[in-house]
């Protein structure tokens, strides 16, 4: 593209991994970039590497000079942590801002600070958006999905710059405008939860294998390769499989056998669930994972308990590769249909008009969670969804018809043989909970009417608040 401005197209505050990564990023797609560090060192180790791309790049170590340098108005972006450190940015930079800028947090933030930011800049003449990253540094580099919130003034700020450094499939750039102040954030909040329950349910089938069947690291790893070519195919499952075929040059073992068990987090999934509960939604398959990585931390427990705690003695056939490749697949549409479930929620609460489809479509490409399930998802959406339920799109409801029989057989034989599956089978509970008209909740409210007098609705009058005729129990003996 041809220059004519004066300035820089964009500013790049914070030059660690992604921050780089998509500066060079812009630099290649021909936008002419003014980058910045609270380490003044670090830009210029970024600018002796940078290569052919040092013609289109600026670095600044004054804040007002970096500023400065980009044309107005202006378009900041900001790749530093989260939290107290942004707070600290907005307001070191401010002064030097004229009316029209715009400030984008492209890290993983909690979106009530983005919103509580958003609502600040109201009062000001700047803007501020929320922009969730997603791709790695990988995807930075060379394609990203990116999911935006914030003003619409800002979108039309940054749409071409976006687009030109987003990801494609098909052609179309993986990053929309999803909707003002938290919105973006709040969808790559949900990515991440999804990211999660997939990455946790990949390891339950690894798991399965592995400590039901015997099977080894490099044979688990060609399972999972060959499921590349099918209904699974993802970037989770074609990273899984070549993890698992990585050899330690240390040991010559499999990478993944001297890896300790213990995984680690950095919040994105935990507020997955925690806004899940506060809008009264339950997404258990996210929950499951997380709380596998939490389990997974109390190693030295897990250790002493082995010896101590009962083992399984049921018998049971692990079923073959079909199975569970269908069930891997059940539990991927599940955990994905209880993702959506949360983000219409959400956006009924905070009025954003989400748009589903939308938003499968610039997951297809660049972001972690990308795959071939997320084509059929933006089908589904686009064709409508009953009730809001992804569960209940024809094209899912026949792929679960599919694929629920061997979740339940593959959940049935790891229950039997004492393998924990706590995704899996918390996205079957999930399903059967969902599919059966009465439930149980009867007996809930019952409970709660004998010992609180909370009163319950009857089935046969509509609305109002009943009291049970209760039996007195039985006299201490
Ligand atoms: C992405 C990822 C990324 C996330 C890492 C690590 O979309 O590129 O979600 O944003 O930071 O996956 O997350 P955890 O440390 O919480 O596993």
């Amino acid at each position: 593209m041809t220059n004519t401005k004066t300035g820089a197209d964009i500013g790049v505050y914070g030059l660690g991994t992604m921050g780089s990564a998509l500066a060079l990023n812009f630099a290649e797609k021909g936008f002419r970039v003014a980058v910045s560090n609270r380490e003044a060192g670090w830009i210029d180790s970024f600018l002796a590497e940078s290569g052919d791309m040092a013609g289109q790049l600026e670095g600044h170590a004054d804040l007002a000079d970096f500023v400065k340098s980009i044309a107005r108005p202006r378009s900041i972006l900001f790749m530093i942590p989260s939290g107290a450190p942004m707070d600290a940015m907005i307001e070191a930079i401010t002064r030097y801002l004229d009316d029209g800028d715009t400030l984008i947090d492209g890290g993983n933030a909690d979106f009530h600070d983005t919103r509580r930011r958003a609502a600040a800049f109201e009062a000001t003449g700047f803007h501020y958006v929320g922009m969730g990253v997603s791709g790695g540094a990988e995807g930075a580099r060379h394609g990203p999905s990116m999911m935006v919130g914030g003003s619409a003034h800002s979108w039309d700020q940054l749409r071409p710059m976006a687009e030109a450094i987003a990801a494609k499939f098909e052609g179309i750039p993986c990053v929309a405008h999803l909707g003002p102040d938290g919105a973006g954030h709040f969808v790559k909040t949900v990515h991440n939860g999804i990211e999660y329950a997939d990455m946790q349910m990949i390891a339950e089938v690894y798991g399965l294998l592995r400590d039901g069947a015997g099977h080894d690291a490099a044979q688990i790893g060609a399972l999972f390769e060959r499921w590349q070519n099918g209904p699974l195919s993802s970037y989770l499952i074609e990273v899984s499989a070549a993890a698992l075929q990585s050899v330690d040059p240390k040991t010559g073992q499999p990478m993944v056998d001297v890896i300790r068990d213990q995984a680690g987090q950095k919040g994105t999934g935990r507020w997955t669930v925690i806004e899940a509960l506060k809008m009264g939604q339950s997404a258990s398959a996210i929950e499951a994972a997380v709380g596998a990585r939490g389990w997974s931390a109390e190693k030295e427990v897990r250790v002493a308990a082995e010896p101590l705690l009962a083992a399984a003695t049921l018998e049971a056939d692990l079923p073959g590769a079909d199975d569970l490749e269908r069930a891997l697949l059940a539990g991927r549409i599940l955990a994905h249909a209880q993702g959506y479930r949360i983000l219409t929620a959400a956006s009924d609460e905070f009025d954003w008009s989400l748009d589903f489809a939308q938003i499968s479509e610039i997951w297809r490409a660049g972001c972690i969670i990308r795959s071939a399930l997320l084509d059929a998802l933006s089908d589904a959406f686009r064709a409508g969804v009953p009730e809001g339920h992804l569960i209940l799109a024809p094209e899912m409801r026949a792929r679960l018809a599919d694929t629920v029989p061997a979740l339940r057989r593959v959940v049935a034989a790891a229950a039997s043989l004492g393998v924990a599956l706590p995704a899996l089978s918390a996205s079957l509970s999930w399903y059967d909970s969902m599919r059966r008209g009465r439930g149980t909740a009867n007996l809930v409210q019952a409970q709660r009417d004998f010992f609180g007098a909370h009163g319950f609705e009857r089935t046969d009058e509509a609305g109002g608040k009943h009291f049970g005729a209760w039996n007195d129990l039985a006299a201490p003996g």
